[in-house]
């Protein structure tokens, strides 16, 4: 698996991670066997939030990663209305609770909050002085507010933006992903696969993607996954919950598009 530097100076980390959303509706021995076949085939970058299943899903990420704590980069996030000093504070020790571990790799705000902004990354920077997290980051920002986080927190500090980012919404490649990339910032893209809604068959994106996967002996969801890794500040978290899905998935690792397979999607998928 390739890697990716998170954030300018940051660590390496799975260009290719597991998102967890909805994780705990999942049958769940399946679901924990689909997650470490995962991490087996390198998909180490670990997603998950305080929100999903309202902790259910750290609970399951705390039995399952049991043992395999130190093979996985875990990333988690505190809620907007959480978002408070104290209540960053304590949002991530539930979680850490939850999660069975003592740190964070990565700690994300999971969409901007109505609460002042330097009070969550003040929380942020002790938290990372006292071990539980790692790194921090954003989610769901735009340029503007992006950038006016880097004024309060000073350049280097914060390690991602996670966004929505998938063929059927390029909307990220007009402004975020260039703001990042200047910033030294990488965009994690959420709902890679569109969240289910995946381009069928029927519809001429959907065979595009097919024909392309075959000429590769990969299928759809690995040429979709490997077009949005042309940005090289670009990784994505696809969420899988089945062990076929994750070693489709794994498969976009070794795909190399051509220059032509990547102008066919460019223009059948209008930003
Ligand atoms: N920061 C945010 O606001 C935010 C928002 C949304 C998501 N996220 C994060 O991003 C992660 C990924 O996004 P997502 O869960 O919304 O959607 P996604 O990864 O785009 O799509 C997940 C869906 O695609 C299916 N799938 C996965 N691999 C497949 C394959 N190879 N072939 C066919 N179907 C496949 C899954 O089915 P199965 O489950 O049946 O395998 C599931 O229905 C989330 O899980 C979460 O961690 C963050």
């Amino acid at each position: 698996m390739q890697t990716r530097t998170l954030g300018r100076d940051g660590p390496s980390i799975a260009e290719i991670g597991q998102g967890t959303w909805a994780l705990e509706q999942a049958d769940r021995t399946q679901a924990i066997r689909a997650l470490h076949r995962g991490i087996e085939l390198g998909l180490t970058h670990v997603d998950t939030a305080e929100l999903y299943g309202r902790g259910a899903v750290e609970e399951l990420l705390g039995e399952a990663l049991e043992g395999k704590r130190d093979q996985v980069f875990l990333a988690s996030k505190v809620l907007p209305t959480n978002a408070s000093h104290a209540g960053t504070v304590a949002a991530c020790e539930a979680s850490l609770k939850r999660l069975r571990t003592d740190h964070l790799d990565l700690y994300l705000l999971h969409w901007a909050s109505e609460l002042p902004i330097a009070d969550t990354i003040a929380a942020f920077e002790q938290l990372k002085q006292e071990g539980k997290i790692r790194h921090w980051g954003l989610s769901n920002f735009d340029a503007r507010r992006l950038r006016r986080v880097v004024e309060i927190a000073g350049a280097g500090k914060v390690a991602c933006n996670q966004v929505g980012y998938h063929v059927r919404e390029r909307g990220p490649e007009r402004e975020v992903i260039p703001t990042c990339a200047e910033l030294g910032i990488a965009l994690v893209a959420y709902s890679p696969l569109g969240q289910g809604n995946f381009p069928g068959t029927p519809s001429p994106g959907g065979r595009l993607l097919r024909d392309i996967g075959k000429r590769h002996g990969v299928g759809p969801h690995a040429v979709a996954l490997r077009f949005l890794l042309r940005f090289p500040n670009v990784l994505v978290i696809p969420k899988a919950a089945s062990r076929a899905h994750v070693e489709e998935n794994a498969r976009a690792a070794d795909l190399a598009l051509t220059a032509e397979d990547v102008a066919q999607l460019e223009e059948m998928f209008l930003p």
